[in-house]
């Protein structure tokens, strides 16, 4: 079956859109005929049609509130919110400053938790909307001097669960998405050596950012009967083969 999304006249707001997946999908869902609204601190280093900036740090909840309001002001609605903003310090937890904990849940959890806040009004206005969430499967691996950044995916997988139970009678639905090992800033940051990256392409493979908008676009889309579900992507499985 060939996979075609059809998001003409929608409404995307991505936090974390200006890298990596964030940026492919804001680019992909308006390819699909729709506007995503990118909620990000830095800027994309490339304009593309249908996207728009906003400078924002969705730790800042006034801001967030406000960012998703001008959103509304200009286009009369948010159909969906994909949740990607994070960072990922690479920091043990002995050495974890009271600073850098917190400032990796105010960015990974918070900045959750204030762009759902600032959606589901106009969503469950108009009963329809769909979320997703990025986990990371280090919530579940762990693995050595990630201890804030895997925590903080746990705290989302659990906040996505229980917001599905809230908001499901209004039907916007609330999913979380592993998108697999994928080459973008963060990853590179992460893994800063040829072994890590050897290490990923042996045990999961390295994907691209473009190989995860259509698995998005789908959670996002009304084909997407599931709600309180993750969708994980175990491994790399290239888009272009
Ligand atoms: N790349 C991977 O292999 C991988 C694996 C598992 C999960 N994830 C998750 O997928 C999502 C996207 O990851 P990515 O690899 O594309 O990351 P990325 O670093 O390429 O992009 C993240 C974006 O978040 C933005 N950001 C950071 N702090 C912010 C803040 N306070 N306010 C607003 N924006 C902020 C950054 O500027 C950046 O544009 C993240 O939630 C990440 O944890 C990525």
């Amino acid at each position: 079956m060939r996979a075609v999304f059809d998001a003409t006249g929608e409404v995307l707001v991505v936090t974390g859109g200006a890298n990596g997946i964030g940026a492919a999908l804001a680019r992909g869902f308006a390819d699909a005929g729709g506007t995503s609204v990118v909620l990000d601190v830095a800027r994309p280093d490339r304009e593309h049609r249908g996207v728009e900036h906003v400078a924002v740090d969705v730790s800042d909840r006034d801001a967030v509130i406000a960012a998703v309001a001008g959103t509304i002001r200009r286009h009369g609605r948010v159909d969906g919110l994909v949740a990607g903003a994070a960072v990922q310090p690479r920091v043990s937890v002995l050495e974890t400053t009271q600073e850098v904990w917190q400032r990796t849940m105010a960015v990974n959890v918070d900045g959750v938790v204030w762009a759902c806040q600032a959606v589901l009004p106009t969503m469950i206005a108009a009963g329809r909307g769909s979320i997703v969430v990025f986990a990371s499967g280090l919530a579940y691996q762990g693995r050595a001097e990630a201890a804030a950044y895997a925590a903080s995916k746990g705290a989302l997988i659990s906040f996505a669960k229980s917001l599905a139970a809230e908001v499901v009678a209004s039907n916007v639905r609330v999913n979380t998405v592993f998108p697999g090992v994928i080459d973008t800033p963060q990853f590179r940051a992460a893994n800063p050596t040829g072994g890590e990256r050897e290490h990923w392409e042996r045990v999961t493979g390295i994907g691209t950012p473009e190989d995860v908008v259509e698995p998005l676009l789908f959670l996002l889309s009304d084909s997407a009967t599931m709600t309180g579900s993750t969708l994980t992507r175990d491994r790399a499985y290239p888009k272009e083969r």
